[in-house]
């Protein structure tokens, strides 16, 4: 993924597969999350139909993803619960800046970097998970995450001059690397 600034330690991958039911849990509430998010940018910026489009097709597709983790939680008998987070999207969020177009284009450009962070780890566990059925469940769920990626950059881009949001763009990789380096090592998709 182009704009990470950092690759997953195997540290990472070896505690993800330690703990499948955690990460399995974590990856529901991802999803449920990455809908709800879609959907939140539309209540706070009613005006931006450019939004309008990209984002319910986005909300729906991670409702499938949030519907399908939890059929494979059922499957494997694994109950669904609240986790404490790693405190890795309120880190990222909190550097939102105030003001338009800053607040909107920092937005996008965090739920850009959550997909890209997913997608990277998603192929990890797609290639090295020694469960052949989650392999394929991660393999499956690749490609969208990084059209999600691509998306959140394109209507980023829509909002300011290209050259400044490729700038904030790096500046947040930049500290999504520093914050994924302080949160706390728990089995997460984001930790
Ligand atoms: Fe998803
Ligand atoms: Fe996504």
């Amino acid at each position: 993924m182009l704009c990470l600034q950092s690759h997953t330690q195997d540290a990472w991958l070896q505690r993800a597969i330690a703990h499948t039911a955690d990460i399995l849990i974590d990856h529901a509430h991802c999803e449920r999350k990455a809908a709800a998010n879609a959907l939140n940018l539309l209540g706070r910026f009613p005006d931006h139909a450019e939004l309008q489009a990209p984002m319910l097709a986005l909300a729906r597709e991670e409702l499938e993803h949030f519907e399908l983790v939890l059929a494979i939680l059922r499957e494997r008998e694994v109950a669904m619960v609240m986790q404490a987070p790693s405190g890795y999207q309120a880190a990222l969020f909190a550097l939102v800046r105030p003001g338009m177009p800053h607040k909107l284009v920092d937005l996008l450009l965090v739920g850009a970097l959550i997909e890209a962070r997913s997608c990277e780890r998603f192929r990890l566990l797609s290639e090295q998970h020694p469960d052949a059925a989650l392999r394929q469940t991660f393999r499956s769920l690749l490609e969208s995450e990084a059209r999600h990626y691509s998306v959140f950059v394109r209507l980023a881009e829509q909002q300011a001059p290209r050259d400044a949001v490729r700038e904030r763009l790096q500046v947040l990789a930049e500290a999504e690397r520093d914050i994924l380096d302080t949160v706390k090592p728990i089995a997460r998709i984001h930790a």
